[in-house]
């Protein structure tokens, strides 16, 4: 264990983004996406306390390297149209199974999402998804 903690995935510093880079939405989509998805997809992540612990620390960086590159949503002015209709989409889809991970609700209940909250973000996402 001891030894472990000097192997470490190093988190890129956050893309440089400004408040107005910042994704709008209205203030109740704002608080879940702060609430569930910010630590791993943008630049104001909370480091949990055992963020710090190898392994833990290993999957906890993945997940924040990995997801930000993903979509980073302090960034979102930054991204074409394109990009964001793909970022909608997923969020519709990702809603219903995959995000936020199980593995992240264990540990962060509060991130938790009822049912409506999920169906409120998923409408909000929705109205932004131009079929074709
Ligand atoms: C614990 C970190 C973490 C949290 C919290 C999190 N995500 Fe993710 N997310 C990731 C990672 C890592 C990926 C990329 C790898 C993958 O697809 O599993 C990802 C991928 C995604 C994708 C792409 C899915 C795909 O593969 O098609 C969407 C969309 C997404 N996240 C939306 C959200 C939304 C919305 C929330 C909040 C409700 C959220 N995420 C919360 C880490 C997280």
């Amino acid at each position: 264990m001891l030894l472990l903690q000097f192997i470490q995935i190093e988190i890129p510093t956050p893309p440089k983004a400004t408040p107005q880079d910042e994704i709008k939405a209205p203030k109740e989509v704002m608080a879940l996406l702060k609430n569930s998805c910010y630590d791993c997809h943008s630049n104001n992540t909370k480091f949990p306390w055992y963020s710090d612990i190898a392994p833990i620390s290993w999957q906890v960086h993945a997940n924040i390297k990995n997801g930000r590159a993903w979509m980073n949503f302090s960034t979102w002015s930054k991204y074409d149209e394109k990009k964001k209709q793909k970022f909608y989409k997923g969020i519709v889809d990702a809603l219903n199974i995959k995000m936020p991970p199980a593995e992240y609700l264990l540990i962060h209940k509060d991130a938790r999402l009822s049912p409506k909250e999920r169906k409120l973000l998923q409408d909000w996402a929705q109205k932004f998804v131009k079929e074709d």
